[in-house]
């Protein structure tokens, strides 16, 4: 039978050729992770909505609006809801530090989320573990092409950038040698880890689990819900062990935030277009 005109599809009328982020939320949870990012904006204006001040400008070509959020997963769900519904961002980037829970994962190596759980779920026995009740799924899958794109800003970070960001003495301190990106599982929940035990319990929950942080799935979870393409990037600033808060708050302070900074910066200078949804 003859095709009619209007029944005939163009492809290229019906594929877009690619999918632009024209407007990014950057999220973290504190000042030491986001710090850098907000001096080099370009047209810097904030709106203060539910004890967060939400800074929208352009970095490096980007139209960004950036936000911390604070700790833990209910401060990072009602931020990314507000990003979404106030500041109308398309898509959503978590950047901060997490604990390892890999042994090849080292303290400044990078782990780029390509899934998250929530590992503090349970509603069982009305559901089964982890699963998020009435959503059916306990993995959240981060943005395939937002995710290929911060781990590529994270390698060229790490490669090219490292040694001006970080002086040879720091680098010595935190035993940065040649720090990796590693892809993978991410877990959040209400607790920081601090003990070896507890390590080995996620791990045995988890065993693909890279390293813990507290707000990732959470953002997982809001993106899912409204269909936002988001991605989540971790620098290791400890093992989850006995010795975490001490190397936490010393990584915090002198590291975190040029490794957020760099990557951010090769991220934005990549452009705004990514390859097709
Ligand atoms: N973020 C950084 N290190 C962490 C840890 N050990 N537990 C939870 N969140 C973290």
């Amino acid at each position: 039978m003859a095709i009619r005109y209007r029944d005939c599809r163009f492809p290229y009328k019906e594929l877009p050729m690619f999918q632009q982020i024209t407007r990014l939320g950057l999220v973290s949870a504190l000042h030491q992770e986001q710090a850098g990012l907000i001096e080099s904006m370009h047209n810097p204006q904030t709106v203060s909505r539910g004890m967060r001040d939400y800074v929208a400008g352009n970095l490096w070509g980007m139209d960004t609006v950036c936000v911390l959020s604070r700790i833990g997963k209910v401060a990072a769900a009602a931020t990314v809801a507000t990003l979404i519904e106030r500041f109308d961002v398309s898509h959503i980037v978590f950047t901060g530090v997490a604990g390892a829970v890999d042994s090849d994962v080292q303290v400044g190596d990078i782990v780029v989320a390509d899934s998250l759980a929530q590992y503090d779920m349970d509603a069982t026995p009305l559901f089964p573990r982890y699963e998020v009740p009435l959503l059916g799924q306990s993995l959240f899958a981060s943005d395939k092409h937002l995710t290929d794109r911060l781990a590529d800003a994270a390698g060229a970070f790490l490669a090219r950038d490292l040694d001006a960001a970080i002086p040879g003495q720091e680098r010595d301190t935190f035993r940065l040698a040649s720090p990796r990106v590693f892809r993978g599982l991410v877990a959040s929940g209400d607790e920081f880890i601090d003990s070896q035990a507890r390590q080995l319990e996620l791990k045995s929950a988890f065993p693909s689990l890279l390293a813990v942080e507290m707000e990732g799935a959470a953002v997982a979870q809001v993106c899912f819900e409204f269909g936002v393409p988001f991605a989540v990037i971790r620098t290791i600033s400890d093992s989850a062990n006995e010795a975490s808060p001490h190397d936490f708050m010393q990584f915090i302070e002198s590291v975190a935030s040029r490794y957020a900074f760099g990557v951010i910066k090769r991220m934005c200078e990549m452009g705004s277009r990514l390859p097709p949804a």
